[in-house]
């Protein structure tokens, strides 16, 4: 077919495509490494009504478990007809502010309202509270997608460079070298500290890091608990303090030390991964907070 006979709308969209296909590991968010840790967290603090509508909900291929499907928005949205939702993994902010505000930071796209990380959660939060909580709810949206998109979403709005700066698309366009392997530093919070990490201090074995950030969660980090789970009154989720937090992060650890040209390598490792391990602690334990005010049944009953 020649470039003549197609629309602009396609050649936009073949444009973009090649664009995230340089960019493939970088609007990303947490690798499947990440997300899986997220839901993981999640799942244990679920209360009986959330986790019996999210085992509801979830398709069969799920076996019942959440962590299996948090990373399917990543895997969808290379399809042209989720092409939409790529844009909805991350927001940028103005370089070198280190702050976010959403009126300024979260555009529509292509026709898309609000089409960023906080505008989705927001989203898909209002869809399955509206068929939750709603006396009349609304039925038109698929609900199970809207239960993976929020749990794929808290956890990308958690990692520091999904909400980084618009000139270097959240480190995308910064190379560096992560120990001897060159990449770029989004992928480096995205993937490489915590595949390290895996390698060096968990025997390459997900669910023992995963147990190390729940022993910290109800130990060294449970007077915080309460706090992270805090959204101010009556609200079920609150993203843009989420985002706020992740762009502050960004300046002062992921930004910081990593300039254009150079090497990551034991120093930066060993004082960025207690971070991550918070923000993945932080994703988990905030993805259950909103998901219980969605299912508790208590509302219910107290309209009924
Ligand atoms: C909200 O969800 C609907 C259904 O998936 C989608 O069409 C719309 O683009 C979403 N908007 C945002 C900001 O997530
Ligand atoms: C809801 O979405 C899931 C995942 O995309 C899909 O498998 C399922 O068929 C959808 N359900 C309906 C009723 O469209
Ligand atoms: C546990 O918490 C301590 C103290 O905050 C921190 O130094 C350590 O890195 C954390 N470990 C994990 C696995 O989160």
């Amino acid at each position: 077919m020649g470039f003549r006979r197609m629309g602009w709308h396609e050649l936009l969209w073949i444009g973009r495509v090649l664009v995230l296909m340089l960019l493939v590991h970088g609007v990303i968010g947490w690798g499947k490494e990440g997300h899986y840790a997220v839901c993981k967290i999640a799942e244990g603090y679920l209360t009986e009504d959330a986790l019996a509508t999210v085992k509801e909900l979830l398709p069969d291929s799920a076996k019942g478990e959440l962590a299996s499907v948090c990373s399917w928005p990543d895997d969808i949205k290379w399809y042209y007809n989720w092409h939409w939702s790529s844009s909805l993994h991350y927001v940028d902010t103005p370089d070198f502010k280190c702050n976010y505000k959403y009126w300024r930071d979260c555009h529509d796209l292509a026709g898309h309202k609000n089409s960023c990380v906080t505008g989705a959660i927001f989203n898909y939060t209002r869809q399955l509270f509206s068929a939750y909580q709603d006396y009349k709810p609304k039925l038109k949206y698929n609900l199970t997608e809207a239960l993976m998109f929020l749990a794929h979403f808290m956890g990308d709005v958690h990692q520091p460079l999904h909400v980084g700066f618009t000139g270097d698309l959240g480190g995308n366009t910064i190379t560096v070298h992560w120990y001897r392997r060159k990449t770029n530093l989004h992928h480096v919070w995205d993937t490489m500290i915590i595949d390290s990490a895996l390698k060096t201090f968990y025997g390459s074995d997900l669910a023992i890091m995963i147990q190390a950030i729940q022993r910290n969660i109800t130990d060294a980090w449970s007077n915080d608990i309460p706090s992270w789970e805090y959204c101010g009154h009556h609200h079920t989720v609150c993203p843009n303090l989420y985002a706020s937090e992740s762009v502050r992060l960004a300046c002062k650890f992921a930004y910081r030390n990593a300039t254009p040209g150079s090497t990551l390598e034991d120093d930066y490792f060993l004082s960025r991964l207690p971070i991550v391990e918070k923000r993945l602690a932080q994703g988990g334990i905030r993805l259950a907070a909103v998901l219980n005010r969605i299912f508790t049944s208590e509302v219910k009953i107290a309209r009924a």
